[in-house]
C-alpha cells in the first residue's frame, strides 16, 4: 500500500491544491446525477467541491492513505451515503463495485510509480465514454527542490513520477482512452517564510524522504531543503489530462 499521510496538517495547508482543484473541476462536464470516482481524494477538500456539483449523484472517494480517507469522511459527512469511501492503491486493480461515469483526480498521479498500470486500473472501472479529468505534477515539477535534494544525504529525489504530455498521451491510448488532451502549466507558488513554508514542505513534498530518516533528523532535513531553496516558493509545473474511456476499444 502507499504510505500514510498527516491528513490533519495536509487539510490545513493544502490551499494550492484546493485552488488548482477548483480549476480542474471546472473542466469536468456534469449533469449532477453521475457516479464519479475521485482518484486520490486526500482529505476531501476537492471532493467537497465535486459533491456540491452532484446534488443527485454519487462519489467514490478513494485514497491509498487511511488517515486521508478518515479525514475526508469527516469533512464530507453532510453528504451521507452519497459518498463511498475506499482505501486502495491506484497502482493495483481497484476494488470498486460497478462502473463510474467519470474520474476526477488532482495532485495524485505523480505519486503512483507505474502510470501504465494506473491508467489501465482506471479504465477498468469506467463506463464506455466516461471522462477522465485530472491534474498532477508534470515534467519539470519542483525542479528547484529536486536540485537541493540531489545535494543532501544520499541524493534521493523521491518516489515521484513527473511525466510529459507526450508520454502520457501514449499511455492513455494504450490503456483504451481517446479524445486525449495533455498539457503542462507553470504554477509558481509563494508561501509565508519560516514555519509555514517548512510545515508545507514537511507535509506535502518531503513525506517520503522523512519516512526514510529517524524522527530526530526530520527538522534538520526540512530546514536544509528550505534553506537550500532560498525563497519560500515552489516552482510547480502541473500536467493536465483530459481523456475519454473509448466506447469501442482500439483494434491491433
Ligand atoms: C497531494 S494529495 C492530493 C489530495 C487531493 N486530491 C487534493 O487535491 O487535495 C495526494 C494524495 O494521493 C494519495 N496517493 C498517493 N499515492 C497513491 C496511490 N498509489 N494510490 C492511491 N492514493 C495515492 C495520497 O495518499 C494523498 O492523499
Amino acid at each position: 500500500m502507499p504510505r500514510d499521510w498527516d491528513a490533519q496538517t495536509y487539510d490545513r495547508v493544502a490551499d494550492p491544491m484546493a485552488r488548482w482543484g477548483a480549476a480542474v473541476l471546472d473542466r469536468l462536464p456534469l449533469r449532477g446525477d453521475e457516479r464519479v470516482l475521485d482518484a486520490g481524494c486526500g482529505s476531501g477538500r476537492v471532493t467537497e467541491q465535486l459533491a456540491d456539483r452532484l446534488p443527485r449523484g454519487r462519489i467514490v472517494a478513494l485514497d491509498g492513505s487511511a488517515s486521508m480517507v478518515e479525514s475526508a469522511r469527516g469533512r464530507l459527512a453532510r453528504f451521507g451515503d452519497r459518498i463511498e469511501y475506499v482505501v486502495a492503491d491506484l497502482g493495483a486493480p481497484l476494488p470498486i463495485e460497478g462502473l463510474v461515469d467519470a474520474v476526477l483526480s488532482t495532485a495524485t498521479f505523480h505519486w503512483v510509480p507505474d502510470h501504465d498500470a494506473l491508467f489501465a486500473n482506471l479504465a477498468a472501472v469506467m463506463a464506455p465514454g466516461a471522462g477522465l479529468v485530472a491534474q498532477c505534477g508534470g515534467f519539470g515539477n519542483i525542479a528547484s527542490i529536486q536540485r537541493v535534494l540531489a545535494t543532501i544525504g544520499d541524493g534521493w529525489l523521491g518516489a515521484v513520477h513527473f511525466e510529459t504530455p507526450e508520454a502520457t498521451t501514449e499511455r492513455l491510448e494504450a490503456a483504451g482512452f481517446d479524445a486525449i488532451e495533455c498539457w503542462l502549466t507553470d504554477e509558481p507558488t509563494r508561501f509565508e517564510p519560516g514555519e509555514p513554508f517548512e510545515t508545507y514542505l514537511r507535509t506535502v513534498v518531503l513525506g517520503a524522504h522523512l519516512e526514510r530518516l529517524p524522527p530526530n533528523e526530520h527538522d534538520a532535513f526540512v530546514r536544509a531543503v528550505a534553506d537550500g531553496v532560498g525563497e519560500p516558493a515552489i516552482d510547480y509545473v502541473r500536467l493536465n489530462i483530459m481523456a475519454r474511456r473509448a466506447v469501442s476499444p482500439r483494434r491491433g
